[in-house]
């Protein structure tokens, strides 16, 4: 007999459309590997929203019904998932905080994209999905389609990690590379960036670095069971630098990276972002672009790094249906 597994999405930007129409693509998929019938069952803006019991198709997400929103309207679908895909707000925990406290609190599974929620209040969330058994999945929020959570939770597992080291933002990354190697300004390279349609109008949280310290606390705090808060870091972004600070890596063939760095004092972990400049020869040296890239120090496997993975919302989609597949895996059984 075919199982069906509910799904509610909250947030229909690039990333939550994104989502809904790879997950309505990918029905047949789920059905043949896990034998599960996954349904869409409602999803919503800040406003409105939609829903049918009987699972919906990508055009009723074009004509939602206002007042439709809210965790309890996400409730009354009676979904067993929500795919959380509101803004993120790391000051407040964001829209996506009282969605995840709700979907949790009533045992549903959440996978989440938003980071707000997760800096602001993550061992509560942790503690509610352990308490209810409830499964809470984050590789949306974690730099999405660089493998990184994934890395902590399956592939090594069991090791101690004595460090991450990560070039976490697309944005910066993407900056600084045409700074250092096209010698255009940072105004320039922003003008090009949001031209191109990726980095926000409001570039803040990337170029000052929150961005990243973001995904390596919910890294640390979700993937080593680390407590840290967002105050605990000392931050630096790449608005400060200067032509001349450019030029003097540039004469020494170093090549400078926005990098969030996580360690370990006796127990106790440590944070810190701010840019760091590496010999052409470190694989650092080489994320080029839009890329990103995690470095994993353990204690038996050695040094892992991983580096690449899209950045735009379709690869943010599939980074939060792997995730997907991955309690599909665990509820089928
Ligand atoms: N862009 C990427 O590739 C990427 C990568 C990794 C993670 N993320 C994260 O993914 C999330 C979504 O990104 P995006 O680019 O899709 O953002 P976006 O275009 O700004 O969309 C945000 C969506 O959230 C909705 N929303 C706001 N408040 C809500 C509420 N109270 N209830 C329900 N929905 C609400 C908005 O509704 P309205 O339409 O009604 O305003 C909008 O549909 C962000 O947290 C972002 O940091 C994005």
């Amino acid at each position: 007999m075919t199982q069906h597994y509910r799904i509610a999405l909250a947030g229909l930007g690039g990333v939550g459309r994104a989502t809904a129409s790879l997950l309505l693509a990918r029905r047949e998929h789920y059905r043949q590997h896990y034998g599960v019938e996954v349904r869409l069952v409602a999803a919503c803006g800040s406003r409105a929203g939609v829903m049918d019991a009987e699972g919906l198709e990508l055009d009723r997400l074009d004509h939602l019904e206002e007042g439709l929103t809210g965790p309890d309207f996400i409730a009354a679908s009676q979904a067993d998932a929500l795919i959380e895909a509101g803004p993120s707000d790391f000051r407040t925990g964001g829209p996506g905080l009282p969605y995840l406290r709700a979907a949790l609190t009533a045992r549903r599974d959440a996978i989440v994209i938003s980071k707000g929620a997760l800096v602001h209040d993550g061992r509560a969330l942790r503690d509610l999905a352990q308490a209810s058994g409830s499964l809470l999945k984050l590789s949306g929020a974690t730099a999405a389609a660089l493998p990184t959570i994934d890395l902590l939770h399956y592939n090594l597992l069991g090791c101690r990690v004595l460090g991450i080291e990560g070039i976490l933002n697309a944005t910066t990354n993407f900056l600084l590379d045409a700074m250092i190697h096209r010698g255009i300004s940072f105004a320039e390279a922003l003008q090009e960036a949001q031209a191109a349609g990726f980095a926000e109008s409001d570039p803040r949280n990337d170029v000052e670095g929150w961005d990243t310290a973001c995904k390596l606390l919910i890294l640390a705090n979700f993937g080593l069971g680390a407590d840290l808060g967002i105050a605990d870091m000392a931050v630096s972004g790449i608005d400060h630098l200067g032509e001349d600070q450019l030029r003097g890596w540039r004469d020494q063939g170093l090549v400078p990276k926005l990098v969030g760095r996580l360690w370990r004092e006796g127990e106790a972990f440590k944070a810190s972002v701010g840019v760091q400049a590496y010999p052409a020869s470190d694989p650092f040296a080489l994320v080029a672009g839009k890329n990103k890239a995690v470095r994993i120090t353990t204690d038996l496997m050695g040094e892992i790094t991983a580096m690449g993975g899209g950045s735009e919302p379709r690869a943010t989609a599939a980074a939060a249906l792997k995730d997907l597949e991955h309690i599909l895996a665990i509820r089928s059984r």
